[in-house]
């Protein structure tokens, strides 16, 4: 093997023979760190390499395993194919270790044989962490070791039916000289992790940590290794998680689960939109909830306004948390133009309550009344939702899937909706129960019926 070695961006995988402050290909700073370039002799050959035609091959019908949790379920498009290999990345204390040790108990104790293994903790750390799960465990099998080469060859001893891999950066493989954690050591290990879950059809999880600025180490080389990316993100200082699919070869991406962490692990929770509402206050100016979509399931939350004289004149602060800043903007310049209202000396904040981030044209409409509640001074009735994208002269615009929102709404017990005049057209047929529908064309509208 030659010792030439080379600089390789962390993260793009970019190659140079000379250091640079800055990776050409990504644009990262920083990022080439020097490694000992070597050849790695590709070893795809599990079938015969010839050409097949089409109509002989077998039909790929491929049973799917259930986890434990019907949320990552549905996330992973129905369960996980046998013989995939699942990415979960999420930055450092989110939970990750947690979710699969959850995984994994629930497939021990349906007699199925889980080979865990960790490069970063001790045998005993995990043995805590499942005590705290209530962990049993018949046919869970520990293993902490970072060498790959070591780790497949016991996992080719074992032959689990699930391999859990604790994480990606902390194992090397020996083939290669670099230090744990580089991108040639990354890509390396999923390679192999890879193809030893083909060669077995083994249901595979690798844990990837992700950098402060949300990438994991070498993103794009691992990506397009694996079947399936998951990500498991959270707020600061709030017990939710997110987990969601950003690819997936076996099904769609648009899902999300929702998880609670607790003391005794991560909870899914069947129902989000109760969750964000759980602490809405009533009879609170300033406060209303919408019916927005997060993936392909609606959710309720809450949005919250507050506006108060401010302390710095000539430059009133505008404020967001959860909502784009410049959409925000935008509303608070259609408040001022189309309905008359001037706030010149005031301070905005805007909120989504529970620290999720909404990311949707259908929340304008609530962020519109949020802000006039705040300025008339006058509640918002608890029991009325909205939705709607709000246009630059002060238009409503129709949104997707208005029948799955109302539905949403009527299920939380809410009696009127404000909603698109043109969505409403459409809606006509459809019925849904105990639910007030107000259909309106332009936010003046939308005003007069709620003020
Ligand atoms: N007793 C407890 N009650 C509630 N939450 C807890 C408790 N113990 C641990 N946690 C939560 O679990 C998190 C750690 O989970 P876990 O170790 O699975 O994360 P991880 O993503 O694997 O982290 P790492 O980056 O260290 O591998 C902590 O940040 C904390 O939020
Ligand atoms: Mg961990
Ligand atoms: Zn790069």
């Amino acid at each position: 093997m030659k010792n030439k070695t080379a600089f390789i961006c962390q993260n793009c995988g970019f190659h140079s023979p000379k250091w640079l402050g800055r990776c050409p290909s990504c644009g990262e700073w920083s990022t080439l760190i020097e490694e000992i370039e070597e050849e790695i002799i590709a070893e795809y050959s599990f079938a015969p390499s010839k050409p097949i035609l089409y109509e002989e091959i077998k039909e790929a019908k491929k049973k799917r395993v259930k986890t434990g949790i019907e949320e990552l379920n549905r996330v992973l498009g129905g369960g996980i194919v046998p013989g995939s290999l699942v990415l979960i990345g999420g930055e450092p204390g989110i939970g990750k270790s947690t979710l699969l040790l959850q995984v994994s108990r629930d497939f021990a104790s349906r007699a199925e044989k889980v080979l865990y293994v960790s490069g970063e903790e001790s045998l005993e750390q995990i043995k805590l962490r499942g005590e705290r799960l209530g962990l049993k465990g018949e046919k869970l099998y520990l293993l902490a070791e970072t060498n790959l080469e070591r780790i497949i060859s016991q996992a080719e001893k074992l032959n689990p039916q699930i391999f859990v891999l604790d994480s990606v950066q902390s194992v090397y493989s020996s083939k290669l000289s670099s230090t744990p954690g580089t991108i040639s050591q990354v890509r390396e290990v999923t390679n192999q992790v890879f193809r030893f879950a083909k060669k077995n059809g083994v249901c595979s999880f690798l844990i990837g940590h992700i950098t402060k600025e949300g990438s994991l180490a070498g993103p794009k080389s691992l990506e397009h290794i694996v079947d399936v990316v998951l990500y498991f993100e959270g707020e600061r200082d709030h017990s939710y998680r997110v987990l969601r699919a950003l690819k997936n070869r076996f099904g769609p991406i648009s899902e999300l689960a929702i998880f609670e962490m607790g003391s005794r692990g991560l909870q899914a929770i069947s129902n989000p939109s109760a969750f964000f509402l759980k602490e809405r206050p009533t009879d609170e100016t300033g406060s209303v909830v919408v019916c927005t979509f997060r993936g392909s399931r609606p959710l309720l939350a809450e949005i919250q306004a507050l506006v108060s004289s401010t302390l710095f004149t000539g430059n009133p602060r505008r404020m967001t948390v959860g909502l784009d800043h410049f959409r925000a903007a935008m509303l608070l310049a259609i408040i001022e133009k189309k309905l008359g209202f001037s706030f010149a000396g005031e301070d905005i904040y805007l909120n989504v309550a529970g620290g999720l981030a909404i990311d949707e044209p259908a929340t304008d409409l609530g962020v519109v009344m949020a802000v006039v509640s705040c300025l008339k001074n006058k509640a918002i009735p608890p029991d009325v939702s909205v939705f709607g994208e709000v246009g630059l002269s002060g238009e409503i615009r129709s949104v997707g899937q208005p029948l799955a929102r109302l539905k949403e709404a009527s299920s939380l017990g809410f009696k009127t909706v404000i909603l698109p005049k043109g969505n409403l057209s459409h809606l006509e047929r459809e019925n849904i129960p105990g639910i007030n529908l107000m259909g309106v064309k332009n936010v003046k509208e939308a005003l007069t019926i709620i003020f």
